[in-house]
């Protein structure tokens, strides 16, 4: 295969970019995202803030313009995010209590509704875990609603959109030592024993000096995978350049091909003038949107 997209798809996998609706104009940039990818995440236009900047007045433009390129090129859509405590509409931001968790889960379900049945999966909950030490809940708004917020937005989702896989997706939770990967691990494993509706766990794997892919992270995505749940690579940049990039994104790139419940990868940009990142030239293509190693390192392992 000579695509991204093409190549995962020898193994029944995707290969996603987050896109920007701000960038489909731009002809070198849609050019390269019709061409290599099978799978769009909306970088930030399917997020709370921009689907509901009032209270019940849903705003779709944007996530719209993103989905329907998408799929009139035959692409499948990962949508993102129901529930984050970042990113919120100014109106939530200073709710709490009950009028917080209503207000919350009428957004699930209207913004579920709104896009059911075209969506591959839902990043229902997004990073909802704490860093550090104590492998617990990060305190947010919607934290301090009470700590079965989480499977009350997962189970408003399955019933807005029941063909629509479930997601929890987080970061720092790529290596298997790490508390918080091994919170994550406790909560997807407490939801499977009581039949909370979950099928996915996303690792948005943002990599850099900081925070390396860690040497057991083929293990992570397996003993996640090991609770009956698809895993997903959702939001992958790593930081670097030449050979040590193209090495870092090959080993990740493997660790997904030999996990059987590894079902797609997406990375966060196309180009690295298009990545969220300040600096650096974390992506697959450089500012002309040529190939980098990397790219072509993770076309030979697809
Ligand atoms: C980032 C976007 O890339 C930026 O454009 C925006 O300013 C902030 O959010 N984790 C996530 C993504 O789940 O939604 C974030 O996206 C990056 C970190």
């Amino acid at each position: 295969a000579t695509t991204l997209g093409a190549a995962a798809q020898q193994s029944g996998r995707y290969f996603g970019t987050a896109v920007a609706a701000g960038r489909l104009g731009d002809s070198t940039y849609t050019g390269i995202l019709n061409r290599e990818f099978d799978m769009v995440t909306a970088e930030n236009e399917m997020k709370m803030d921009a689907t509901e900047p009032n209270q019940n007045q849903f705003s779709y433009g944007n996530g719209d313009r993103i989905l329907n390129q998408a799929r009139n090129q035959g692409k499948r859509v990962r949508g993102h995010a129901l529930a984050w405590h970042s990113q919120q509409p100014g109106w939530m931001q200073n709710m709490s209590g009950t009028a917080l968790r209503n207000a919350m889960l009428n957004h699930v379900t209207q913004v579920a509704t709104y896009y059911r049945g075209k969506i591959y999966a839902w990043d229902v909950v997004n990073e909802a875990f704490a860093d550090g030490s104590s492998g617990g809940r990060r305190d947010s708004n919607l934290q301090r609603t009470g700590n079965d917020w989480i499977e009350a937005a997962f189970r408003a989702a399955r019933a807005a959109d029941p063909g629509a896989k479930l997601c929890y997706n987080d970061y720092n939770t790529d290596d298997w030592s790490h508390a918080k990967t091994q919170g994550v691990y406790r909560m997807v494993q407490d939801f499977k024993s009581r039949g909370v509706p979950i099928d996915c766990v996303g690792f948005q794997s943002h990599f850099n000096s900081q925070s390396p892919v860690p040497s057991n992270y083929q293990t992570t995505l397996q003993n996640f995978a090991n609770l009956g749940v698809d895993v997903q690579i959702t939001e992958l940049d790593i930081e670097g350049s030449g050979s040590s990039q193209a090495s870092n994104y090959d080993r990740v790139t493997r660790a997904c091909l030999a996990v059987t419940r590894c079902t797609g990868i997406t990375v966060w940009g196309i180009r690295d003038t298009d990545s969220w990142r300040a600096s650096g030239t974390p992506l697959l293509f450089d500012g002309n949107g040529n190939k980098k190693a990397a790219y072509t390192s993770v076309l030979n392992a697809l």
